[in-house]
């Protein structure tokens, strides 16, 4: 919390930087009021409103739940992966028309700037006028929906409707064959889990190990094997270890909580693949400390995020492997290992914020030719009255659930093979 508010000091002292802008920032709620809220209008002519059949909560969302992430105030629409029917469109929008069904891409492109062309989407220059982002990293990322002023303070799509902009840019339509249970994702998990390791160069025959089970690793898991992984090994602390294994033929996992005292994930890692894989992934999240000392770090403001994880990706990779990071992380950490990573030749790489519109036709065709099959993650099915409850479950990783659907009055009804309706 105090991360955030420190944020907001520093964005009001350094200003605001809305100067060429592809869009209308910040304009995180039309009313700025409570639950109930006016629906929001077309306000720039790229502009769709979508009005929303399904919704969901990532694991990021937990991320602004605590407060870790800076720039987010009270009355922000939250939520950053939706599909829907598109309602209206503003007159410079080309693409789509009202009635046709698209899902989102979590960030929003402008379609024209030196990083849009090459559809590194989350690199947009011109949808964030955050200032406080470029002084923290040296230069701006695009914006998300639903995540805070620091990324464009745009309103979410956990809700009913959802403004849209750069409408043309940031949505993919559905065909029939496709019911909104499995085309949602492919706003965000889809391709962030295929991102990290496409990125980090997965490739026939590699070794690789993920660390953190949520919908992101656990589709990284499987996307490893897609690649042609020989071997995966899966790392998390609780029962999703379990789900995974039951899931992703061939995996093999790690719950470190059953280690013995003498043994640590990465001595398992190399009892499991003597010399270490090939390709390490962190897919957990820099809030996440283990110990007690990265836990009183982060509690006191001494660090924004741990280097535990990413010290055990060193430690587990193979000399000269690879290691990528895919789960949030946000500032600066302590005790991260750069002797280990230098004297091992190991290539560590940030994965960033994954550019959706690089990947989702040809995820939308995996979909449909049944490569992918997106229910092995959904576990749950909520109403959006009762999202926020499912907030406080996704935080707790509670009752089995690693990714919800959330239905609102507009939905379809259940798809075949997805979970039924579950009242909190
Ligand atoms: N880069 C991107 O584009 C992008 C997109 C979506 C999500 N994310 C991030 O990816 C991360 C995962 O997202 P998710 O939806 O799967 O979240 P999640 O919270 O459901 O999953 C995180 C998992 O990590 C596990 N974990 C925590 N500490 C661990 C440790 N020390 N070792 C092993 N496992 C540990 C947790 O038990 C949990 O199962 C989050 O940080 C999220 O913010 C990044
Ligand atoms: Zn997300
Ligand atoms: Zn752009």
């Amino acid at each position: 919390m105090a991360q955030n508010y420190a944020g907001k000091q520093a964005e009001r002292v350094i200003g605001h930087d809305d100067r060429d802008r592809a869009a209308h920032t910040d304009i995180s709620n039309p009313d700025r009021g409570g639950v109930e809220t006016s629906k929001p209008k077309i306000i720039d002519d790229h502009d769709a409103i979508v009005k929303i059949t399904g919704t969901t909560i990532c694991g990021s969302d937990v991320h602004l739940m605590h407060g870790v992430i800076v720039q987010t105030e009270k009355g922000d629409i939250l939520g950053h992966e939706f599909c829907g029917v598109v309602e209206k469109v503003g007159p410079a929008v080309k693409d789509l028309k009202p009635g046709q069904r698209v899902v989102n891409s979590f960030c929003i492109s402008c379609g024209e700037c030196e990083y849009c062309k090459k559809k590194l989407t989350t690199a947009c220059e011109k949808t964030n006028a955050s200032k406080l982002h470029s002084k923290l990293y040296g230069s701006r990322m695009g914006g998300i929906f639903g995540y805070s002023h620091f990324v464009g303070g745009y309103a979410g799509g956990q809700a009913e409707y959802v403004r849209v902009p750069l409408a043309d840019d940031n949505l993919l339509t559905l065909p029939d064959s496709i019911p909104d249970e499995k085309g949602l994702y492919i706003s965000d998990v889809l391709p962030t889990s295929y991102h990290s390791v496409t990125y980090t160069g997965v490739k026939e025959g590699d070794n690789v190990a993920i660390w953190g089970l949520g919908p992101i690793g656990f589709m990284a898991c499987f996307w490893a094997f897609h690649k042609g992984a020989k071997r995966v090994i899966g790392i998390d602390n609780n029962w999703r270890t379990e789900y995974a294994k039951s899931k992703i033929p061939g995996l093999e996992t790690i719950n470190y909580t059953k280690l013995k005292s003498d043994e640590s994930v990465p001595t398992k890692v190399h009892e499991m693949v003597p010399g270490g894989v090939d390709v390490s992934i962190d897919a957990t999240g820099g809030e996440y400390g283990k110990g007690w000392t990265h836990k009183l770090e982060l509690g006191i403001g001494a660090e924004q995020d741990t280097s535990e994880m990413i010290n055990e990706c060193l430690y587990s990779t193979k000399k000269f492997g690879r290691a990528g990071i895919i789960g949030d992380y946000v500032g600066f950490t302590n005790h991260f290992n750069v002797g280990a990573l230098m004297e091992l030749g190991i290539t560590l790489v940030g994965c960033g914020q994954a550019p959706v519109q690089k990947y989702w036709e040809e995820l939308r065709e995996m979909i449909e030719n049944g490569t992918v099959d997106p229910r092995i993650m959904l576990t749950h099915r909520f109403k959006i009255d009762d999202i926020a409850k499912g907030y406080y479950m996704q935080e707790k990783r509670q009752d089995g659930l690693v990714k919800c659907f959330v239905e609102t009055r507009f939905s379809a009804p259940r798809a075949a093979g997805t979970p039924e309706l579950t009242t909190l």
